[in-house]
This record gives C-alpha cells, sequence and structure tokens, in this order.
C-alpha cells in the first residue's frame, strides 16, 4: 500500500488573538512556505479564523477548527455549526479533544453527532480518542480507545473514510510534557486500525491516525517513523513557529525516507 501523506495539525487551543495569529502564520510561512505533501493544518481559536483564513491563502496550509455544533443553525447560544466553519474557509474540525470531553461534558453521541454533521458539510474529522492514565493503568485502554472510536463513528459509510482522522491522544501524555513512546503510540494504533479494518474491511485503511500529546521538535522523529503512525496533532509545539516547521519538515523527511527517495 502506498504510503498516504502525512498530517500534521497544530492546535492552538485558547490561544493567540486574531492578530497574534497573523504573526504566527507569517513566521510560518517564512520558514516553511512549502510542506507539501505532508498535509499541513492550523487549527486556531473561532475569532482567529477569519484573519488566518486570509494569511494563509493562496499556500498549501488548510483551516481547522477546535470544534462544532452538530446542527447548522438554530437557538444555541454560543455556539459554531458547520456552515459558519466552512464559510470561513476550513477543511478540518477537531471532535472530541479530551479537553472537550473532560472539562465541557461531551459525551461520544455528541461527538457521533458531531462527525456526522461535519462530513455531511464537507468538513473533515479529526476525531479524538484516549485513554485516562487510570485507564491504562488498570488495563483497559483498548476497551476505552474501542468504545470511543465505534461510537463516535457509529453510522458513518464507507465512503466517507477517506475524508476522515482519528488523532490517538493518551489523556495523560496532553500538555504534560510526557509524551507517549513511538511504542506505546504504534500499539494503541493498531488497535485502532484493526478495529476499522474489522467495521469496515479494506476501506478502514483509508483512515489516518495521527499520535498526540506533548509532540515536540525534540521527539516528533520518533514518532514520524513509527509504525502506523500517519502524522501528528501537536499542540503546545505548535504556538512556536520555530518549532512547528521543524516538525513539517521531519514529517516531509519521514515521508521521502519511507518511499526510499
Ligand atoms: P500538547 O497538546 O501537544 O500540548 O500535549 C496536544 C493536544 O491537545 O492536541
Amino acid at each position: 500500500m502506498a504510503a498516504r501523506p502525512p498530517l500534521i495539525a497544530g492546535n492552538w487551543k485558547m490561544h493567540k488573538t486574531a492578530s497574534e495569529g497573523v504573526a504566527v502564520v507569517r513566521e510560518l510561512l517564512a520558514l516553511a512556505a512549502d510542506p507539501s505533501p505532508v498535509e499541513a493544518v492550523l487549527a486556531p481559536p473561532f475569532t482567529a479564523l477569519a484573519a488566518v483564513s486570509q494569511a494563509i491563502a493562496g499556500s498549501p496550509y488548510a483551516l481547522a477548527a477546535q470544534n462544532m455544533h452538530w446542527e447548522d443553525h438554530g437557538a444555541f447560544t454560543g455556539e459554531i455549526s458547520a456552515p459558519m466553519l466552512t464559510d470561513l474557509g476550513c477543511r478540518y474540525v477537531i471532535i472530541g479533544h479530551s479537553e472537550r470531553r473532560r472539562l465541557f461534558g461531551e459525551d461520544d453521541r455528541m461527538i457521533n453527532n458531531k462527525v456526522r454533521a461535519a462530513l455531511r458539510h464537507d468538513l473533515r474529522p479529526i476525531l479524538c480518542v484516549g485513554e485516562t492514565l487510570a485507564e491504562r493503568d488498570c488495563g483497559s485502554m483498548n476497551a476505552v480507545i474501542t468504545r470511543q472510536l465505534t461510537n463516535g463513528l457509529a453510522g458513518i459509510e464507507p465512503t466517507a473514510l477517506g475524508h476522515l482522522t482519528i488523532a490517538y491522544e493518551p489523556v495523560w501524555a496532553i500538555g504534560t510534557g510526557q509524551a507517549a513512546t513511538p511504542a506505546q503510540a504504534t500499539d494503541a494504533h493498531r488497535t485502532l486500525r484493526q478495529l476499522l479494518m474489522d467495521t469496515w474491511a479494506d476501506a478502514g485503511r483509508a483512515v489516518r491516525i495521527l499520535y498526540g500529546g506533548s509532540v515536540t521538535a525534540e521527539n516528533a522523529a520518533g514518532f514520524l517513523g513509527a509504525a502506523e503512525v500517519s502524522g501528528a496533532l501537536v499542540g503546545g509545539a505548535c504556538l512556536d513557529p520555530k518549532s512547528f516547521a521543524k516538525i513539517l519538515r521531519f514529517a516531509k523527511d519521514s515521508l521521502a525516507s519511507h518511499q526510499g527517495a
């Protein structure tokens, strides 16, 4: 099977105003103007989407939102819908991040509604799954990520799988500086891949599985070279254009070495 180009997404979380975001993008474009064929995705906060969209116009960078509501419109104070995001140029949307699950009470059913709504509107979901430390310690990692994936993708048509990305993000590794090892990532990714193929047969191969959780310019190469890892979801390190540019470079290099170039 030909290697899929890696996808590297930067999740800015609740950082950067619109003008600060534009400054980050300018610096990033100066350092890494052409990350292709690696797919480089930027996920600024909602308030910076329009400005970042303009700043990356004409570049190979793609825009993502960090969340969305599953309805197109309605009386949902404070929420943002898929058509609002596509109108600003978003191509991707992060769904079910552990901070959304843990701090804002999102459950698998809401997350499934969001994934389906995104696909309906031609937005590519990046569905996040991952276990807490307590769940890993008691041996239920596989059960947790299996449940999150199965429920999150309930009712998805096989034809949609090519538009879908999964991010394995162990909760204990997010923002802690304590990344999983590449071997731990591969182990979880194999479980997810098997589940995708058990559910959708060969179509399950089309789904990219990213690793996320304390990815830095220092450890990125290890993940990007690991079996079954098709990219990274980067939090803290993506706020520094130099670090993010380095990670994009590693991804490009790892693709070249996989292709024997
Ligand atoms: P981190 O965040 O890289 O800061 O650990 C990753 C994420 O939450 O997506």
